[in-house]
C-alpha cells in the first residue's frame, strides 16, 4: 500500500542558489500514526521541509507523493482528498484570521468547502465538538472578532479547525510559539490526544527541543538543510550521537521550557557542496569530513546519525528514516 505521504530524495534550492533542503526521505504510513518532531535551529530548513510536505512549493529535486500520485499532479477531487486529509497549523494565527469576520468564519469556511454536514445544526454540532476537543468552550469562542481572543484560544481554533477535517497529518509549525508556558503545554497535549485518540500522525516542527522532547515519540535534527540525526526521541536527546546535537543538549537545560536553540551563525553552506555541513564547528572533524558528505549511519534500529565517527555502523538505505523514527 502506498505511504500516506512520502518524500523520495528530496531537496530545495531557492532561486539565487540557496540550498534549504537536502536529500530528505520520509515515508508516514496511515496505518502507524507517529508523533514526530522536527527540531533545528533558525534556517535549517524546517519550514521548508512544511511547506513541500503540503504542497506549497515544489521541490527542485526528488518528489512529494501523496498516496503513491506526485503532488505536483494532483488535481481535482484527489487534490481535495489531500488539502482535507494533510492539514497545517501555524506559527502566527492571526495572520489566518479576517478581523473583520468573526472566528465562525474560520471554522464554517471548511465545513461548507468539504461539505462535512448536511444541515447547519449539524455543522455547528461539529464545530462545537472540535472547539471541545482542544479545550475551548464554543460559548466564550463563537461570536467573538479574533482581536477579542488571546493569541492562545486563536491558535487553538487553528488546531480545532485542523481537526475539523479529520485529518490523517497534521504538519504543525511552530504551533506554539506565541504563547506562554501553561498555554503552550495545553495545546501541546491536545495534540498528543488527537495523535492517540484519533491516530493522526502529528509533524511538529520547533526549534524548542525541550517541548520536542516532552511531546513527540521520535526526533529528526535539521542542521543547514540536512538532516544531523534522527531517532527515538528518548536515544537522541539522552545518548545523542551527531556532534551537533551533543552540542546543543549540552547546552540546553531540559528541564526549562523556556530556553531555545542557540543561534547559529549565518549558515554558509557547504561550498562546492562538499563536506560534511557541520564540519567547521565540528570538534571531532577530520580531514575527509570537509571533502565528503556522511550519509546516515543506522547505529541502533531506533537510531541514525549522519556522522564519519559512526561510519562502522551500516549506512541507512535510501528512504529508510522512518524506520529509525519507530
Ligand atoms: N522563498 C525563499 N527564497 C529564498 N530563500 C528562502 C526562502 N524560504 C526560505 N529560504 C531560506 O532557506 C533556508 C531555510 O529556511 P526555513 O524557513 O526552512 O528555515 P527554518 O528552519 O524554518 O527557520 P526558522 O526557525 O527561522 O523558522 C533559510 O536560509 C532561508 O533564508
Ligand atoms: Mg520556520
Amino acid at each position: 500500500m502506498s505511504a500516506l505521504i512520502e518524500l523520495r530524495t528530496v531537496g530545495k534550492t531557492f532561486s539565487g542558489g540557496k540550498v534549504a533542503l537536502e536529500d530528505v526521505s520520509l515515508a508516514l504510513q496511515e496505518d502507524q500514526p507517529r508523533f514526530i518532531a522536527v527540531v533545528g535551529e533558525s534556517g535549517s530548513g524546517k519550514t521548508t521541509l512544511a511547506r513541500l510536505l503540503l504542497g506549497m512549493i515544489e521541490p527542485t529535486t526528488g518528489t512529494v507523493r501523496y498516496r503513491g500520485e506526485d503532488l505536483a499532479g494532483l488535481s481535482g477531487a484527489r487534490r481535495n482528498a489531500f488539502r482535507r486529509e494533510v492539514q497545517a497549523v501555524f506559527q502566527d494565527p492571526y495572520e489566518v484570521y479576517n478581523p473583520f469576520y468573526r472566528v465562525d468564519h474560520v471554522l464554517t469556511t471548511p465545513v461548507r468547502k468539504f461539505r462535512l454536514a448536511a444541515t447547519r445544526t449539524e455543522g455547528r454540532g461539529l464545530i462545537e465538538a472540535a472547539l471541545r476537543s482542544v479545550g475551548l468552550r464554543p460559548e466564550e469562542i463563537l461570536g467573538r472578532y479574533p482581536h477579542q481572543l488571546s493569541g492562545g484560544q486563536r491558535q487553538r481554533i487553528m488546531v480545532a479547525r485542523a481537526l475539523l477535517l479529520r485529518p490523517r497529518l497534521i504538519v504543525a509549525d511552530e504551533p506554539v510559539s506565541m504563547v506562554d508556558a501553561s498555554l503552550r503545554a495545553t495545546i501541546l497535549s491536545s495534540l498528543r490526544r488527537l495523535h492517540e485518540e484519533m491516530r493522526i500522525s502529528i509533524l511538529y516542527i520547533t526549534h524548542d527541543l525541550a517541548t520536542a522532547y516532552q511531546v513527540a515519540d521520535s526526533i529528526i535534527v535539521l542542521y543547514r538543510a540536512a538532516v544531523a540525526e534522527a531517532g527515538h526521541v528518548e536515544r537522541v536527546v539522552k545518548a545523542p550521537l551527531h556532534p551537533y546535537t551533543q552540542l546543543l543538549i549540552g547546552s540546553i537545560p531540559l528541564v526549562s521550557t523556556e530556553r531555545s536553540w542557540v543561534e547559529d551563525k549565518p549558515a554558509a553552506g557547504r561550498p562546492g557542496g562538499a563536506g560534511c555541513h557541520f564540519a567547521d564547528r565540528c570538534p571531532s572533524a577530520m580531514d575527509h569530513c570537509l571533502s565528503a558528505a556522511p550519509s546516515l549511519f543506522q547505529v541502533a534500529p531506533d537510531h541514525a546519525a549522519a556522522c564519519f565517527l559512526r561510519a562502522d555502523a551500516p549506512a541507512l538505505a535510501e528512504g529508510a528514516l522512518s524506520s529509525v523514527l519507530g
